[in-house]
């Protein structure tokens, strides 16, 4: 809970915009050589557009460059913590398939492999 990644999730949190679920979330990946990026979930009247947290801050690194990624923590209220969803899985896989998944909710945290979530994904390699 102390981990300074999950800080970051935290008060990337704290921006939600999520005033149809009022389910607020915050994403902070962490990049090889350290930098952290964060991101929120942002949410839209036409309800299926709602980007989630994880991939914000995925996108918010991959415009700075950033290529390896180390480490993804997201931040929710539930308990147990709440893990990426699908579709975040399907992106992790693709941008991040070596990083470690931190889900923290108020009172614990989770850790995953990104294989540990999505086995057996569809990657790049597919499409050769
Ligand atoms: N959400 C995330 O941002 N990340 C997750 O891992 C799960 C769901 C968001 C999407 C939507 O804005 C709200 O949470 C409720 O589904």
């Amino acid at each position: 809970m102390s981990d300074s990644l999950v800080a970051a999730a935290r008060q990337a949190q704290q921006q939600a915009y999520a005033p149809y679920s009022h389910y607020q979330v915050g994403a902070a990946v962490e990049t090889a050589d350290g930098t952290v990026y964060t991101g929120c979930n942002i949410e839209n009247a036409s309800y299926g557009l709602a980007i989630c947290a994880e991939r914000v801050a995925l996108g918010a690194a991959m415009t700075a460059g950033a290529r390896q990624f180390r480490r993804i923590a997201v931040v929710s209220s539930s308990e147990p913590p709440a893990s990426p969803c699908g579709a975040c899985r399907q992106v992790l896989a693709e941008l991040a398939p070596d990083a470690e998944v931190i889900a923290a909710g108020p009172r614990s945290v989770m850790r995953w492999t990104v294989a540990e979530l999505l086995p057996v994904a569809f990657t790049p390699g597919h499409l050769t």
